[in-house]
């Protein structure tokens, strides 16, 4: 498995038509090479007089695909290749004509003779004047294309190439790339299952305004939920931490511990897996002023009596012992010292499948950056090791070992 992300190593063939959005089509070109794809495009004759060969060339530093009876680079021929090798085909902006070729199996241009040879999920984007859009033919089309499995994406509604306003105008290309992103994770190991994450360090209400916390960013969190949406997962993500939700997952906001483990019992109900990246702060004020504690006259010191959390991870275990809850459950420990012995400790005391044991004292590592360097101790008694990652990557690797326990078990 790649540790890119979903787009890394995957290859689209980006068919682009004749249509005023085809510059639209260079930006979602362009993220889909930043995010690691290999990109190649396919340009229909109209297409190319509003966007030149030489913009995507520039782009994918790759061929371009524009004739069916010519081969660039001498290879064999690319309506055959590229339908072969594509893991999907997009075709953004999609005109009018060529869904009318596509849905009628018309074969008499590179694009749809690949869109009629391939095998690969397909993705369409519309784009055209509103009357082209409403006509029956084109609705007729379309609903033959998505009767296939075939998925379109808008068209949404604003102002189209005449100046008039209506619907016709192609969706943004960061919705474009989303909706690849969830064709392409439907092909992942974790397809159909479902995935709980924690993120954040929990809050602690002291009063009103507030609370005791730690230095958890959420940070690793949110790239094993990301990670797992990537890859298949139906992904609910818990967290506390105040970072913008990400797309295609259930998010859950939560304050505290306590609201933490009611979500996440309740989100793990039917789960296949628990993923506790979230720093459960351990205490809480024992008393929540109900307003804000004023300092008065000369009073020198506060004692903020705190007492005992409740222990998430130990009431999913609980839990599964009964036979509900996640199949799979993994922690993390983050320590300062006795790395190992501390985490394989937890491993057991918490009843665990696996452990991600880090040591937060490493500035590259750890809490706020975007690396880690963790240690993997799983209940099989195996130690792995893994050098300074992205956060991302480290993500991939637990997810990884979260995948070959299912074709395990
Ligand atoms: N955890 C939890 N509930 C808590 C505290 C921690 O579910 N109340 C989870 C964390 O999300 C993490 C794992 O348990 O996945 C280990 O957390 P850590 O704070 O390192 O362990 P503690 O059990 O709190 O042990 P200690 O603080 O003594 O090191």
């Amino acid at each position: 498995m790649s540790h890119q992300g979903i787009f890394g190593g995957k290859r689209i063939v980006l068919g682009v038509t004749g249509g005023i959005a085809a510059y639209k089509a260079a930006t979602v070109c362009s993220r889909l090479v930043q995010a690691g794809a290999l990109v190649d495009v396919v340009m229909t004759e109209a297409a190319q007089k509003f966007i030149s060969q030489l913009t995507f060339q520039a782009l994918t530093h790759r061929p371009i695909y524009t004739d069916m009876f010519h081969i660039p680079g001498g290879e064999n021929i690319p309506h055959i290749v590229l339908a072969d090798s594509a893991d999907l085909l997009l075709i953004a902006p999609a005109t009018a004509n060529t869904i009318g070729k596509v849905a009628n199996g018309l074969a008499d241009n590179l694009l749809s003779a690949i869109a009629l040879a391939t095998p690969a999920p397909k993705l369409m984007a519309p784009a055209m004047e509103t009357d082209m859009w409403r006509h029956p033919a084109t609705q007729r089309n379309v609903a033959t294309l998505k009767g296939w499995g075939i998925e379109v994406i808008g068209p949404a509604a604003g102002r189209l190439a005449s100046g008039a306003m209506g619907e016709g105008r192609l969706v943004e290309p960061d919705e474009i790339v989303a909706a690849a992103q969830i064709i392409l994770a439907r092909q992942g190991d974790l397809a159909g299952r479902t995935v709980v994450v924690t993120a954040g360090g929990t809050r602690e209400a002291i009063d009103p305004v507030r609370f005791v916390s730690n230095h958890s960013s959420g940070k690793m969190g949110y790239a094993v939920a990301e990670a797992a949406r990537d890859r298949g997962a139906q992904v609910t993500l818990i967290t506390s931490a105040n970072l913008p939700a990400p797309f295609g997952m259930a998010v859950v906001r939560v304050d505290s511990a306590q609201e933490m483990l009611d979500a996440v019992l309740t989100a793990t109900d039917q789960a296949t897996a628990l993923i506790m990246a979230a720093a459960v702060a351990d205490f809480r004020p024992l008393t929540v002023a109900e307003q804000k504690i004023k300092k008065r006259g000369d009073t020198e010191g506060l004692v903020l009596e705190l007492v005992r959390n409740p222990d998430i991870l130990a009431e999913v275990a609980a839990r599964k012992a009964t036979g509900t809850g996640p199949d799979i459950t993994v922690g993390f420990a983050a320590e300062t010292h006795d790395l190992l012995a501390n985490a394989h400790e937890k491993l057991k005391r918490k009843r665990l499948d696996l452990i991600v044991a880090n040591d937060v004292t490493a500035t590259d590592a750890g809490f706020a950056v975007d690396t880690n360097r963790v240690t993997l101790l799983g209940t099989d008694g195996s130690i792995e090791e893994t050098p300074l990652m992205t956060k991302r990557e480290v993500a991939e690797t637990i997810l990884d070992r979260v995948a070959r326990f299912l074709t395990d078990s």
